[in-house]
């Protein structure tokens, strides 16, 4: 579809979309003095803080700093982007999405797409139905019962069984109609080596279907029935293909991803069986990975749902060790992570089999901070006999306890660390500040400040925000404000966020673009529509007849902040010119006066 039928749409889905309904879908929302309030969706409250204005198309909560418009509110709910958002918004009112054009490329990607994810719907099917229908499906049955997996889990999960034989599942599916070649590039057939043909891939093995976030199946991982069978691998999975990519899927999250953003945190495990085991015994925020290693993939695909991570792998030396190599990419990447090291057992499906779900909540409840963990990990392998091995011990946990913002906490694990290595604690400050001090090198040294006295004192930060608060609301009603304000405040005093807020209602100005909250939502970024509907939405609705004094002392405002900085910069610069240079020194002072006179004035038809 061409841009401007696009445009069409997106307005269409715009004009009779009301924010009000939309919301109120998700949010029990009660009406006071012109607004709505409900509980926050997006962070956990008793009371409300969380608004919406019908009037303005805005929400925003004053709890957690989420705001925008409607189809904002949308795409954090569900999360989808804003255009799927939009798509959503025009589905649920029946409005037709103007059919898209593609290139012939294009064209041939997406059918083959298509054609892929269907193969591998009817091979999960096919499975399935050989697992809970056929009489050859016994094995696989009997195999999971002794798991103690039980037949709601297996509809859950749609559990299968690929019979033992080389081609049943190629036949039954070029039966309808699908080249031998697809479902190659489907991972479910392989080439004979010796003759020409394929056979199937999965033979005499139990199959966990694994699906994308949508819940569409992308692969497949085959369990053989029996441990003691070394002749081949415990588990068979998809190979790469087009949709199968083990660096960027999570087994489990197409069900559990609404709970764990319910739950703000994500159970990572480590095998399939783990996590079908916990979701089925009721701890539904579990993923699993698919026997790789924890990418940064991984991390940002948890975060869209929940901002804490558990690790929970086997406590195994593989199971540990994959821990420790996951910890600081998901750091990185911004997560709240913690550890969880399973007693008694192997891996977490053995240990709730074993004690329950209520044990399993406790070990979760209990898990343990990133830098626990990781010093207990250094510690338990570290060779303790010798000083050497001690030292080289401290040399690995000190990077990690130099993360430590408070001086305190990081005082305290110090000191355990001097202790749990047996070593004097002075030896410890040494090596302490030997790091500390690489550490400070990298950092901008800060400038001594300059003599203080006389100095006015600046015009506090909050009062400066709320000046701009002010402007940028008056201005968003009053488009024509515009070139005063910019004449009358220099740019620089705005908060960088209200800055572009400014600099986009120059462009709108500049290109003729309507100042409206879906022009807002496409061009400014996450911060700015945030912080606009917060603005909007503490204001009255026409400011130009109820804001008008607020407006100008919010010019005033700006203005003394301006000149109370220039008056201290001209002061610093003088006491420079002492002793040395008398002429600048009384060119300078003589500013101050200018400067200070100016100050008065304004302060004075304040
Ligand atoms: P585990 O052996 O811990 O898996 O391997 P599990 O799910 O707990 O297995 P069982 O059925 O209870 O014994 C962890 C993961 O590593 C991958 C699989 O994704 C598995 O879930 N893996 C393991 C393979 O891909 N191939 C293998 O041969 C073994
Ligand atoms: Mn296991």
């Amino acid at each position: 579809m061409g841009s401007s039928e696009l445009d069409e749409f997106v307005e269409r889905v715009n004009e009779r979309t009301d924010i009000y309904s939309v919301v109120s879908r998700y949010v029990t929302l009660n009406q006071k003095s012109g607004r709505y309030w409900g509980r926050c969706p997006f962070h956990n409250e008793k009371t409300a803080s969380f608004t919406v204005s019908p009037d303005k198309g805005f929400f925003y909560c004053f709890g957690c700093g989420a705001g925008g418009n409607a189809f904002k509110f949308l795409s954090l709910i569900e999360n989808i982007s804003y255009f799927e958002a939009i798509k959503l918004q025009a589905q649920r009112l029946g409005i037709d999405l103007p059919a898209r054009k593609f290139s012939p490329e294009e064209e041939r990607r997406r059918r083959e797409e298509k054609a892929l994810l269907k193969v591998n719907e009817l091979a999960c099917d096919f499975y399935h139905d050989g697992l809970t229908k056929e009489a050859r499906g016994s094995e696989g049955r009997k195999y999971l019962a002794a798991r103690g997996i039980t037949a709601e889990t297996i509809e859950t999960f749609k559990l299968g069984f690929a019979p033992e034989e080389w081609d049943k599942l190629l036949s039954h599916l070029t039966r309808q109609g699908y080249s031998p070649q697809q479902l190659e590039s489907a991972g479910l057939v392989a080439k004979r080596k010796t003759a020409a043909g394929f056979y199937d891939r999965f033979r005499g093995r139990v199959m966990i279907p694994i699906a994308d976030v949508f819940g569409h199946v992308v692969g497949f991982g085959g369990r053989v029935l029996h441990s003691d069978d070394d002749s081949t691998p415990k588990y068979l999975n998809t190979p790469e293909t087009a949709l199968f990519n083990k660096g960027r899927l999570l087994f489990g999250l197409d069900k559990s991803n609404r709970e764990i953003n319910k739950a703000g945190v994500a159970i990572v495990v480590e095998g399939y069986m783990d996590a079908i085991s916990l979701f089925s015994a009721g701890v539904r925020n579990v993923v699993a990975t698919l026997g790789t290693a924890f990418t940064a993939d991984h991390a940002k695909l948890i975060l869209r749902y929940a901002k804490k991570i558990i690790f929970c792998y086997d406590s195994d030396e593989a199971g540990q060790r994959a821990t420790i190599r996951a910890l600081p990419i998901v750091q990185a990447e911004g997560a709240q992570v913690f550890v969880v090291k399973v007693p008694d057992g192997k891996d977490p499906d053995e240990f709730i089999r074993k004690h329950g779900k209520t044990a399993f909540d406790e070990l979760i409840k209990h898990a343990q901070t990133l830098i626990d963990y990781r010093m207990k990990y250094v510690l338990a392998h570290a060779d303790l006999s010798t000083i050497e091995g001690k030292v080289r011990a401290l040399q690995e946990i000190l990077p990690v306890v130099a993360k430590i913002e408070k001086t305190v906490t990081r005082n305290e694990y110090s000191k355990r660390i001097a202790a749990a290595l047996t070593l004097d604690e002075n030896l410890v400050g040494q090596e302490w500040e030997k790091f500390s001090r690489v550490a400070r090198q990298a950092q901008p040294e800060k400038k001594s400040s300059a003599v203080q006295r006389q100095r006015l004192p600046a015009v506090k930060d909050t009062l400066v925000r709320q000046a701009g608060e002010s402007i940028l609301r008056m201005t968003w009603y009053d488009n024509e404000m515009l070139d005063y304000v910019l004449t009358a405040v220099p740019r620089e005093i705005f908060t960088p966020v209200h800055q572009e807020i400014i600099d986009w209602f120059k462009t709108c100005a500049a290109q003729n673009i309507p100042v409206n909250q879906m022009n807002a939502a496409k061009d400014l970024s996450e911060a700015a529509n945030a912080e606009l509907s917060r603005i909007l939405i503490n204001g009255s609705d026409d400011p130009r007849s109820t804001e008008l004094d607020l407006f100008n002392d919010a010019i005033k405002v700006m203005k003394l902040t301006v000149l109370k900085k220039k008056y201290n910069e001209v002061l610093a610069q003088t006491e420079k010119y002492i002793p040395d240079d008398r002429a600048a020194y009384v060119e300078a002072v003589q500013q101050l006066f200018k400067i200070k006179a100016d100050i008065d004035e304004l302060k004075g038809n304040h």
